[in-house]
């Protein structure tokens, strides 16, 4: 993909992501099933653990629970990613100011960006209302910034802006990383497609997944200056 797509690059763009699309909503369909049976069990039995932990006997073994704890917490916060995947998932679309959720967050995701001496830089232009869901825009935006931070070398920098271009509003998060590699363009937003030690891989699909249901299309340019992830709003 380039800078200044025309026509024709659009055009792919919109059916890469409707393969995407179908893709992930084969998964989302199960991931709402499977997600929610797998969380209630995980509740409970974190809900004994801690009970157990906070009782006289549970005191000496104390730090094990502990540990257990946060491992059913990770593996609860895999599961609530896993929902957003789900196809059917209840949304709340309000009117909102796009740049007040960037500008609100801004401290946020900068903070995160020190963390690894990097920092985020954001643009505003002027750009209308948009009927969002305030939650899920953040974590798109938090995704692809976390993205950003883990591709880029210290003193690295995000930008993430907003601008009108024609009738359309988009928002971009740019980072000046090592760029994406060509063998993973095609396959990006796979659930579970990663290559970090660390990584689980959902980040991206759960990107697609909200930009889908706020009907906007989400297109990468990428290179070995940075990478660039545009989500574009559909005009009224
Ligand atoms: N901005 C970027 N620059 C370079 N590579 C990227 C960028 N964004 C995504 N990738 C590549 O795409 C893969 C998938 O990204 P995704 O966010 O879905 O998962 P992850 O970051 O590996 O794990 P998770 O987000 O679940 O912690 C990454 O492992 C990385 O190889
Ligand atoms: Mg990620």
């Amino acid at each position: 993909m380039h800078p200044g797509a025309g026509p024709e690059v659009k055009s792919l763009e919109s059916e890469q992501q409707a393969v995407r699309m179908e893709r992930l909503n084969l998964i989302g369909e199960a991931a709402a099933s499977i997600g929610h049976e797998m969380r209630n069990p995980l509740t409970t039995a974190r809900g004994f653990l801690q009970l157990i932990g906070e009782s006289a006997e549970g005191q000496p073994l104390r730090d094990y629970f502990n540990i257990i704890i946060n491992e059913l917490d990770c593996a609860n916060s895999i599961l609530s990613d896993f929902l957003l995947l789900s196809k059917n998932k209840s949304v709340e679309f309000n009117l909102q100011d796009l740049n007040s959720i960037i500008q609100d967050n801004h401290p946020e995701l900068q903070a995160e960006a020190e963390k690894d001496h990097k920092s985020v830089f954001i643009k505003l232009g002027s750009i209308p209302s948009l009927m969002l869901d305030k939650k899920e825009i953040l974590k798109l935006i938090m995704n692809l910034t976390l993205n950003g931070i883990e591709a880029m070398k210290p003193g690295g920098i995000i930008t993430i802006s907003t601008r009108t271009e024609g009738d359309q509003v988009v928002l971009s998060v740019k980072d000046t990383g090592k760029g994406i590699p060509p063998h993973l363009h095609d396959i990006l937003g796979t659930p579970f497609l990663t290559t970090k030690e660390s990584g689980i891989g959902l980040g991206l699909a759960v990107c697609y997944s909200i930009a889908a249901r706020h009907n906007a299309t989400l297109a990468f340019i990428t290179g070995d200056q940075g990478t660039t992830f545009n989500l574009r709003f559909p005009a009224d």
